[in-house]
């Protein structure tokens, strides 16, 4: 259908894909669960905590957690085993060599509205990313089994930059269309983020949920008529340790701390608040700048969720005044935080209403540090 299009090397964005999992967790189903593990702790170290050999565990608190993050609730995949006080993890059945895995089976749900919203076939894709962080195994890559699922012709492989994947991934996508190298590219971020949560740290208990976004990345000759064109894209990272996870496959050499709370999602929150704000924010302007884009003029964006108070931060610096709703979008209320996934479901659920000639900005932040600006201008 499109082997005679004329590539042009302008990429677009045609359309987006959403899976959102059925099951969801309240912030008072969650406190429940944790409560209920922290007295039982209490109860059964209550001689060690007595004798000072153990320090008691603190409940958490629903107000905490809504004025903390802004996050109300999060979708999962399934729900019991993780509010279970026993458990606190998930149970998802291990799957065949032959079936399809399970982050490959969201992510190809994802990857098949995008297609279908641009009304593309598989075949007429040339590559897909799986642009994630929280990957099921280290290899044959995700990317590869969507592939295939899909029946795509062409290559595959797996990026993870944490929170920052998709954004990344938009811009390796990009390069591909812009050197003439693809003109269809396919950014999965499949992410079942409640795997790397440890659900008994009080500090971040509340904080993820499980989701799956696909961004179909085009040449301009080819796109529908209804599209966003990408003006540029820019990617920083910067070395930290404040958010990290230590798990991977030379733990083995230590087997006695394979379970340790440092092989799990571990932050420093008030410092990521704090030195990722100003980052982002100078990133942006001197992006915009560099594209002679008024800052204040951008009509919407569409933010990393990962916490409504750095959002309303980034915003105000960016637009030069305290953003609505409307002009900064969230998503994180309902989904939590969905690492590379949220600034996407943000953009798929509010941009249709945009006019022609409108213009707004992607934007990822997170672990690494990393963080990735794309900068749409909708055409149609
Ligand atoms: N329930 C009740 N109280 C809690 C709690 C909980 N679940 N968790 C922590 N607290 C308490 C703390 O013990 C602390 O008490 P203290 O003041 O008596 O010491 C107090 O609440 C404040 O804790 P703090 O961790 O400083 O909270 P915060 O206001 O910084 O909010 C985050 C925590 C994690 C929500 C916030 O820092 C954040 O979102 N940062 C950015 C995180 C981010 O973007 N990470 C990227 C992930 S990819």
């Amino acid at each position: 259908m499109t082997a005679d299009i004329v590539p042009s090397g302008r990429p677009v964005i045609s359309a987006t894909g959403l899976f959102t999992p059925q099951e969801s967790i309240s912030n008072d189903e969650l406190v429940q669960s944790f409560n209920l593990y922290v007295e039982r702790f209490n109860g059964e170290n209550a001689a060690a905590i007595a004798s000072g050999e153990l320090e008691a565990l603190q409940p958490s608190s629903v107000e905490f957690i809504e004025k903390a993050s802004g996050i109300k609730s999060r979708h999962v995949m399934t729900k019991a085993a993780l509010l279970d006080p026993a458990i606190m993890a998930p149970r998802l059945d291990e799957r065949a060599d032959d079936e399809l895995s399970i982050l490959a089976e969201i992510g190809v749900k994802a990857a098949r509205d995008a297609l279908q919203r641009a009304d593309r076939e598989p075949g007429d894709v040339d590559a897909v990313l799986c642009a994630a962080s929280n990957m099921q195994r280290p290899y044959p890559a995700m990317a590869i089994e969507i592939q295939q699922a899909l029946g795509i012709d062409g290559f595959a492989f797996d990026m993870n930059v944490a929170c920052s994947s998709a954004t990344f991934g938009i811009q390796t996508a990009a390069d591909y269309i812009r050197a003439g190298n693809a003109r269809s590219v396919l950014v999965v971020s499949p992410e079942i983020t409640s795997g790397h949560l440890n659900w008994r740290d009080r500090d971040s208990h509340f904080i993820f949920g499980d989701v799956a976004t696909a961004v179909l990345v085009e040449d301009a000759a080819m796109a529908p008529a209804v599209h966003w064109d990408i003006l540029g894209t820019r990617l920083k990272t910067v070395f930290s340790n404040n958010i990290r996870n230590n798990f991977g496959y030379l733990n083995r050499a230590h087997p006695e701390t394979v379970d340790a709370p440092d092989k799990l999602f571990v932050q420093e929150g008030r410092k990521v608040f704090k030195e990722v704000v100003p980052m982002v924010a100078q990133m942006i302007v001197e992006e915009a700048e560099r594209l002679e884009i008024d800052p204040q003029g951008l009509r919407r964006l569409w933010l990393h969720q990962a916490n409504a108070g750095m959002n309303r931060l980034i915003a105000q610096r960016v637009l030069g005044h305290e953003a609505s709703e409307d002009e900064s979008p969230t998503v994180l209320d309902t989904y939590g935080n969905t690492s590379s996934a949220g600034s996407i479901i943000a953009f798929h659920l509010n941009s249709e209403d945009l006019q022609a000639g409108d213009t707004g900005l992607i934007c990822s932040f997170g672990a690494g540090y990393s963080a990735g600006t794309v900068f749409l201008r909708k055409a149609g």
